[in-house]
């Protein structure tokens, strides 16, 4: 997969980028990650990427022209046969489509993302209207651009990419990818101050491991998230578990 981000702080995304699980898909070539500075792509001397917005009002919005410009480099050097379907150009706005795993997913099997960081009070509403595909927001509360939220997003969206976890299954296990939070875990010592770990999970019967680990995350989503379980995938048995449990004091 390659991932082109526009963005006004490229130095924001060093970091987060060269390290851990995601400096190794990098190195495997698994994903290509690009920072491209959308004052680069600016064509007055002063390189201005924003002004003030008609009708007046506080702060500045960022012009169209710099964003069109760099969104269409981008894809100028994109193979096109490359993507089938389209190929999602991305801004990431507090007005956008709260962001989850289902998205997450969906993104994943682009083999090319182009991420718009917005900025100041906005972006020109014809970059919305004309450029961009989907926009994305990360929850209910502002962030100061859309720099942090573009990471969480590719974060979330390349963890998914095949070969990027050290084993396949790993990601089916995560909290929401089966719609229930996750288990909880436990590692050496089988008792730590006093406090033991679950005897099922010492017992090396890996049937009633399963089971308990699915119960527990049913139980775990009952308690801190009961909204999840009406689109989760709980057979007769566990919607009969959730019934009990909701129904006991
Ligand atoms: Cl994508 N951008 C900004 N500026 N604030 C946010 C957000 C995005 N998502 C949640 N808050």
């Amino acid at each position: 997969m390659q991932i082109d981000i526009l963005t006004l702080f490229p130095q924001m995304f060093h970091g987060p980028f060269s390290l851990g699980i995601f400096q190794r898909a990098i190195d495997r070539k698994l994903v290509s990650v690009n920072i491209h500075n959308i004052r680069d792509y600016t064509c007055d001397k002063h390189h201005i990427v924003d002004d003030y917005a008609y009708g007046g009002g506080a702060g500045m919005l960022l012009k169209p022209d710099p964003i069109f410009a760099a969104v269409e480099s981008v894809k100028s050097d994109i193979a096109l046969e490359e993507e089938g379907g389209e190929l999602p150009v991305i801004l990431l706005t507090p007005q956008g489509q709260l962001f989850s795993q289902e998205i997450a997913i969906g993104l994943s099997r682009h083999s090319h993302l182009i991420l718009i960081c917005g900025r100041y009070e906005g972006v020109d509403e014809r970059v919305r209207e004309h450029l961009v595909t989907d926009e994305i927001s990360i929850g209910d509360y502002v962030l100061s651009g859309g720099e942090l939220a573009a990471m969480v997003a590719v974060d979330a969206v390349v963890r998914l990419l095949p070969g990027v976890l050290g084993s396949e299954a790993s990601s089916l296990d995560d909290s929401h990818s089966s719609g229930l939070l996750e288990y909880s875990q436990y590692t050496r010592p089988a008792v730590y101050r006093g406090w033991s770990v679950p005897d099922v999970l010492l017992s090396g019967n890996h049937a009633q491991i399963a089971k308990w680990r699915r119960e527990q995350a049913i139980i775990r989503t009952l308690e801190r998230r009961p909204e999840l379980l009406g689109k989760a995938n709980l057979n007769l048995e566990e919607r009969r578990l959730v019934n009990r449990l909701s129904a006991s004091p």
